[in-house]
């Protein structure tokens, strides 16, 4: 039997929510149940060995916020520093899972498995989701050669690079686009089909420990998303550059294609100083560089994805000795 302990982190979400009719798999209050009482809920939850549960946060993720992504990071560093844990299982609210898991990818940076799992369906459901997806995730938090920050759910192991929501209402509601997925789970067993993620930026790593104390998270540098689309002006990055803003993240159309308002605005404000990078709005692809580019690209990560890489960026600028 493998003994190692997994650590189970509650960060709220529908896995946690409550309604007040069985049959209600949309009138529900996210984040409700504490981790302990739906880990107590699932028997065979301890069958692969020892779990210790957590509550992190009770958010419901649409409201996730900065001072709570710190904690959590907090709380993984000090369980993957126990040699005597093999993994962490976080459940989290499935709206903004993707950028909570690329947080921790760049920021953790872990050796370990940093499972996040969720559900589409509340704890009350008639028939949930979330007792199923957390034991995947413990199954994958278990695997001997897993490492990195990983989801899972609806039976699929998703990168932290790759994974996104792609469904508002089905139970498989995350896709890895065309990367794919890393993986399944299938009756407690794990088939691979892609190697583990795993990246190692050793100069982050040393820049956030600087900061990690440093900078409350009110003052974490200011990055809006904007979009392109038809009939866009300049108005929007006009009144942000007004504002302060440090960064700016374009979902743009196509290959990374701009309204030459929106285009002569952003290189203004490039011009001005500020960080500017286009992703693509398409959800499939990424755009692709070209030797001409003004504006650099998000090189493959999301518009959201490229938000939290700016910031962490914009953070780090000059703090890592
Ligand atoms: C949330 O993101 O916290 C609510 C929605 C969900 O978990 O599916």
């Amino acid at each position: 039997m493998f003994c190692q302990t997994v650590v189970i982190l509650g960060m709220g979400g529908t896995i946690a929510g409550r309604s007040a009719r069985p049959s209600d798999n949309i009138g529900y209050m996210a984040a409700q149940v504490d981790i302990a009482e739906l880990a107590a809920a699932i028997p065979s939850l301890t069958d692969q060995g020892p779990v210790i549960t957590e509550q992190v946060a009770q958010i419901d993720s649409k409201d996730m916020d900065f001072s709570a992504w710190l904690r959590l990071a907090a709380r993984v560093n000090h369980f993957l520093a126990r040699p005597d844990v093999h993994g962490i299982v976080i459940t989290h609210g499935t709206d903004t899972l993707e950028e909570t898991a690329y947080f921790l990818h760049r920021v953790c940076q872990p050796t370990k498995p940093v499972v996040l799992t969720c559900a589409m369906r509340p704890a009350t459901a008639l028939v949930p989701d979330g007792p199923q997806n957390l034991l995947d995730a413990l199954t994958v938090a278990r695997q001997p050669d897993a490492r990195g920050v990983l989801a899972v759910c609806a039976g699929t192991i998703h990168s932290a690079r790759d994974v996104q929501k792609v469904h508002t209402y089905k139970l498989d509601a995350f896709s890895s686009g065309d990367a794919g997925p890393l993986g399944y789970v299938e009756e407690a067993c794990v088939r691979l089909l892609r190697t583990w993620q795993f990246e190692q930026d050793l100069t982050l790593q040393a820049a956030i420990k600087n900061i990690e104390n440093q900078l409350a998270p009110t003052e974490w540098p200011r990055v809006e998303i904007i979009t392109n689309y038809v009939g866009v002006s300049s108005a929007v990055v006009n009144a942000l550059v007004a504002c302060g803003v440090q960064g700016l993240v374009v979902a743009a159309t196509g290959n990374g294609t701009l309204h030459h308002a929106l285009e002569s605005a952003l290189l203004e404000a490039q011009l001005a100083g500020v960080k500017v990078v286009r992703a693509t709005r398409c959800l499939n692809g990424r755009v692709l560089p070209r030797p001409d580019d003004r504006l650099p690209d998000s090189k493959g990560l999301s518009p959201v994805k490229a938000r939290v890489e700016l910031i962490l960026q914009l953070m780090t600028q000059g703090s890592a000795q």
